[in-house]
């Protein structure tokens, strides 16, 4: 009995100086392991008498189980000692950027991002329209008188009548709309582009029945066809990031007087499409000089105030920025394709240290 006591005494010792896990289990091996020094005790129980077994028996039990749970209680305060060192050691800032992550940004946001900031370094700001518009903004401001035939060439989509109403609401089938709520809600100078989704009934391999563009609009007391032709060639180049030799071409909107198409030269390498020089000429976007029908639709003298428009396909100019070979890949939403042709969403587009 006197035995039990010191061993015991000693073991707990033993155990209370622990300073680490690794310590404590050596600890336990050496007193509880099948060769430890209160299992060799307790093979002695064998050689004692049946009087001395009723005695020695529980004892011994007794300490083992006493060790057991000073070994158990000791383990949880030295883990918990350990967290608690880790805790205030291992500082975690919440709001660092994250290091690794999976999403990507569609090239659609990708290119307009780019395009909002080459024009907001030459003084443009960003305006909005809704998509669902009514016949006024979407066609007659902009000089399509009701019948033109030239409504009829944007394959219109028609909402659904709604009652009461005389006239049915449309899906607006290009941004240039967006000119129109601005002259009206905005006294020039007028310095804005109109980034959004338009819509046409259409849909082939280069054609999808919702689509984006860019719309551009200035309006001062004296602005000329120089500076449309000068905005537009710095625009040209910036977007593709190299020198693009341009060509403008007379040809007809409703909404501008004159009016013209801008061509940037091109060629062919492989499958491949070179942007900026070669021996042909693509179509890139529409512009003109905002016609005076236009503008007096809005409340504004045309003898006063004069300005250009242009408007252009995000998704197109995306696909020859980037090399994407289907417009209709574009809105699949095929995580494999945004994989390969998606942007990282921390690396936003800026002049200063390169646009993509
Ligand atoms: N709205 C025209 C379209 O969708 C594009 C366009 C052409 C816009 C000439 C303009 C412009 O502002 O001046 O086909």
């Amino acid at each position: 009995m006197a035995d039990i006591k010191s061993v015991k005494t000693k073991i707990a010792a033993q155990i209370e100086a622990a300073t680490d896990l690794q310590t404590l289990d050596d600890i336990r091996v050496s007193a509880l392991g099948k060769k430890g020094e209160v299992s060799l005790m307790m093979r002695e129980l064998g050689k004692m008498s049946v009087e001395e077994k009723k005695v020695m028996g529980p004892a011994l039990n007794g300490l083992k189980n006493d060790l057991n749970a000073l070994v158990d209680a000791k383990k949880s305060d030295l883990e918990n000692a350990a967290l608690e060192a880790a805790l205030s050691s291992e500082t975690m800032d919440m709001s660092l950027p994250v290091l690794r992550h999976q999403g990507t940004l569609h090239p659609v946001p990708q290119v307009m991002e780019e395009m909002a900031v080459i024009f907001s370094d030459m003084g443009f700001s960003v305006a909005e329209g809704p998509d669902i518009e009514d016949d006024f903004h979407n066609f007659t401001a902009l000089n399509f008188p009701p019948g033109h035939p030239a409504r009829d060439m944007h394959d219109t989509f028609f909402m659904s009548a709604i009652e009461g109403e005389e006239e049915k609401k449309v899906l607006r089938t290009h941004t240039s709309p967006v000119q129109i709520r601005t002259m009206i809600n905005q006294k020039p100078p007028i310095r804005i582009i109109a980034p959004g989704r338009t819509y046409r009934c259409d849909s082939d391999q280069t054609h999808t029945p919702m689509f984006h563009q860019v719309e551009g609009l200035v309006i001062d007391k004296d602005i000329h066809m120089g500076h449309l032709k000068g905005v537009l060639m710095d625009f040209i180049s910036a977007f593709f990031e190299t020198d693009v030799d341009v060509q403008f071409r007379p040809h007809h909107f409703p909404f501008t007087e004159p009016s013209a198409e801008m061509d940037v030269r091109y060629e062919r390498d492989g499958a491949a499409i070179k942007i900026g020089q070669g021996d042909k000429w693509m179509e890139i976007l529409g512009c003109g000089m905002v016609h005076p029908n236009v503008l007096r639709a809005c409340g504004l003298d045309p003898d006063e105030y004069q300005g250009f428009a242009f408007g252009m396909g995000v998704d197109r100019l995306a696909m020859l920025k980037y090399g994407m070979p289907d417009l209709r890949d574009m809105f699949a939403a095929d995580t494999r394709w945004l994989g390969h042709y998606g942007f990282d969403p921390l690396l936003q587009a800026n002049l200063a240290t390169g646009l993509s």
